[in-house]
C-alpha cells in the first residue's frame, strides 16, 4: 500500500504537461473527484489501525503535491511562468492621479459658502414632486399660461407627478415644516422639456434662497443679492433690477450685474451692453405665504433663484452647456486649479 503512494510520488514529480490535453489527462488522473486519490483515501479503512495516520498523511502530501504541479503546469501553458513581472516598478508614484472637481459643482459651493457666511443654511427637496408643490401653492393657478413657461415632465397625470422646473417646491416644504424665522438656500436639480442645445439644455441646476420674517423688504433683497454679486463676481460689480414677473413673487424682478469680463465697458460676453443676468427674485406672494400656512399680515419674504449652469459659463466663458454633461477630459481637466 504504502509502494503504491510512493509510485504516485514518483509519477506526479516525473509528469510533464505541453498541451491542453495533457493538462486534462493529469486533472482526471491527480486532481478529479474520480481520480486515483480518492480511491486511496477509500483505503484507509483497510490499514491496520496503528499505521491509519501515516498512511492519511502520506496520501495527503501526494494530494499537496499533484494541486501544486497542477497549477504550475497551468500557468505554464498560459505562458506564464509566475515570475514577478520585472516591467514595471509598482513603487513609482501613479500618474497624475488626481480628479478635479466639476465646474457646476464648483460654482454651487461658492454660492453656498457666500450665503452661510451671511447666515443661509441649505435646505434640499425631491426632484420627483407633485402638482401641488412645484405649480399650486407656488400660486400658479390651475390652465395659467405661466405653467406653459416652464416646459414640464409629466411622470403621471391625475394626480400630476413631474419632474421639477425649478428649486421652488422646497420653499414650500420648507414653509410647510419651519415657520419664521426661515432664511435657507436650495441648490438643486431641475429639469425641462426642452430641446438640448449649446444654449439650453432639459436638466440644469438652480440654487434658489427664501428670507421670510417679520418686516423683511425689498431693501433686504438688494442689499443681500448686492452683497452675493460682489462676493461672486468681484468688489467693483454693480447690480441693477428689471421688472419682471413670477406667480410666486410680487413684485418681481431680473437681476443684472455689470458685465465682469469687460467692467461694464461692452464684451460679447455681455452682448455689449455692459450688463449680464444672473437671477430672478422677488418679494414671495401673500398667497403663497397663506398657502403654507403663515400669516402674510405678520410676514414678508424675499425670494430668488438663479441658474448654476448660466453663473458657470458667464465666469469661465463657457460658449457650449452641453459640455458640462459629455465628461470629456480635455474640457474637465482645465478645472483642475479651483480649490475643492
Ligand atoms: N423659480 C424661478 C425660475 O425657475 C426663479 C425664481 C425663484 C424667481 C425665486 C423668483 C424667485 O424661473
Amino acid at each position: 500500500m504504502f509502494d503504491n503512494v510512493e509510485e504516485l510520488v514518483e509519477e506526479i514529480k516525473k509528469a510533464s504537461v505541453q498541451t491542453q490535453e495533457e493538462l486534462e489527462a493529469y486533472r482526471l488522473r491527480f486532481i478529479s473527484n474520480k481520480g486515483v486519490l480518492p480511491a486511496l483515501f477509500q483505503k484507509i479503512k483497510d490499514v491496520p489501525g496503528d499505521r491509519k495516520k501515516e498512511f492519511g498523511q502520506a496520501i495527503n502530501s501526494v494530494k499537496l503535491l499533484a494541486q501544486e504541479r497542477f497549477k504550475t503546469f497551468i500557468s505554464d501553458l498560459d505562458g506564464n511562468s509566475g515570475a514577478p513581472d520585472t516591467t514595471s516598478d509598482l513603487t513609482l508614484p501613479a500618474e497624475d492621479p488626481i480628479g478635479s472637481i466639476h465646474p457646476i459643482s464648483a460654482t454651487k459651493n461658492t454660492i453656498i459658502d457666500i450665503f452661510k457666511r451671511i447666515g443661509f443654511n441649505v435646505e434640499d427637496g425631491p426632484e420627483i414632486e407633485n402638482d401641488w408643490h412645484n405649480f399650486t401653492a407656488l400660486n400658479f393657478p390651475p390652465d395659467h399660461p405661466a405653467r406653459e413657461m416652464q416646459d414640464t415632465f409629466f411622470i403621471e397625470k391625475d394626480p400630476d407627478i413631474l419632474l421639477r422646473t425649478h428649486t421652488s417646491n422646497v420653499q414650500i416644504r420648507l414653509m410647510n415644516k419651519q415657520k419664521p424665522p426661515i432664511r435657507s438656500i436650495m441648490p438643486g436639480r431641475v429639469f425641462r422639456n426642452e430641446a438640448i442645445s449649446a444654449r439650453a439644455h432639459c436638466i440644469f441646476h438652480q440654487v434658489e434662497g427664501l428670507f421670510v420674517d417679520e418686516n423683511v423688504s425689498f431693501k433686504d433683497l438688494k442689499a443681500t443679492l448686492f452683497h452675493f454679486s460682489k462676493e461672486m463676481f468681484g468688489k467693483e460689480t454693480k447690480i441693477r433690477f428689471r421688472p419682471s414677473y413670477f406667480p410666486f413673487t410680487e413684485p418681481s424682478a431680473e437681476i443684472d450685474v455689470s458685465c465682469f469680463i469687460c467692467g461694464g465697458k461692452g464684451c460679447n460676453i455681455c452682448k455689449y451692453t455692459g450688463w449680464v443676468e444672473i437671477a430672478g427674485a422677488g418679494m414671495v406672494d401673500p398667497n403663497v405665504l397663506s398657502n403654507c400656512d403663515i400669516d402674510p399680515e405678520i410676514y414678508t419674504g424675499f425670494a430668488f433663484g438663479m441658474g448654476i449652469e448660466r453663473i458657470t459659463m458667464l465666469k469661465y466663458q463657457i460658449k457650449d452647456l452641453r459640455l458640462f454633461t459629455e465628461n470629456d477630459i480635455r474640457f474637465l481637466e482645465q478645472f483642475k486649479t479651483i480649490p475643492w
